[in-house]
């Protein structure tokens, strides 16, 4: 599968339509947070699957055990390739999550790429185990975690980065960043990735020149 997860932070279901349409080759993975999600969420879900593509659902779930295990239910009737929790919300929120049968992979927000203070690598450590042990699939972490993160919980546990930035970008409300290179050098499964792509004048070109620099490395 491509590693780009490109999200899909636009309020207007049109606009969505019209990012996927000209990503579709370069994109296998599209991810719908609160902004779209608010707006057209069945709408745009059914849309992505129609077309054959996946949709990585990144609500970052933080309730209590029982709503967070109904919304895993709800999302998995969606067909959803994959859904985000907060692990900060504890063993029993996560628990309650995985206990959904035949859910979709559940990623866990370890700590947020925009978190400066605050954040050792052994906090995100003890994050990532403790969602590992509640049997989540992943867990979402600033690039700058990657390799720890897969020594101690194994290469089958998925990293998926967000705070990618090209070299030549601002990082706009991101502290923890990186580049693609980066980001894929030390192993990250997917990296998400939204402003550097969607603020450009051709996607299509920002997307081929950051696979040719991945593949080329
Ligand atoms: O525009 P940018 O590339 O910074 O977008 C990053 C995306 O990843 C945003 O949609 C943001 O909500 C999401 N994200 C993040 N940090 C996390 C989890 C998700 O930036 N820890």
């Amino acid at each position: 599968m491509k590693k780009i997860i490109l999200a899909l932070d636009v309020d207007n279901v049109d606009k969505a339509k019209q990012i996927i349409r000209e990503t579709y080759h370069f994109i296998d993975i599209y991810k719908v947070g609160p902004i779209l999600f608010i707006q057209c969420g069945k709408e745009i879900i059914e849309f992505i699957n129609g077309i054959g593509k996946k949709v990585f659902l990144d609500l970052k779930l933080y309730d209590i055990p029982m709503t967070v295990q109904r919304a895993v239910e709800s999302a998995q009737k969606l067909d959803i390739f994959s859904l985000t929790v907060h692990s900060s919300g504890g063993k029993k929120m996560l628990q309650a999550a995985t206990s959904v049968y035949n859910h979709p992979k559940i990623w866990a927000v370890s700590v947020l790429t925009s978190t400066r203070t605050r954040t050792t690598p052994a906090t995100v450590i003890k994050r990532a185990l403790l969602a590992k042990s509640c049997g989540l699939d992943g867990v979402i972490s600033s690039p700058l975690e990657i390799d720890l993160i897969k020594k101690e919980c194994g290469k089958n546990f998925n990293v998926i980065t967000p705070g990618i930035r090209l070299n030549n970008n601002n990082h706009d409300d991101q502290i923890r960043v990186a580049t693609p290179l980066y980001a894929i050098n030390k192993g990250a499964d997917f990296i998400v990735m939204g402003r550097s792509i969607l603020n450009s004048k051709n996607y299509k070109m920002v997307l081929h020149n950051i696979y040719q620099t991945i593949q080329d490395n």
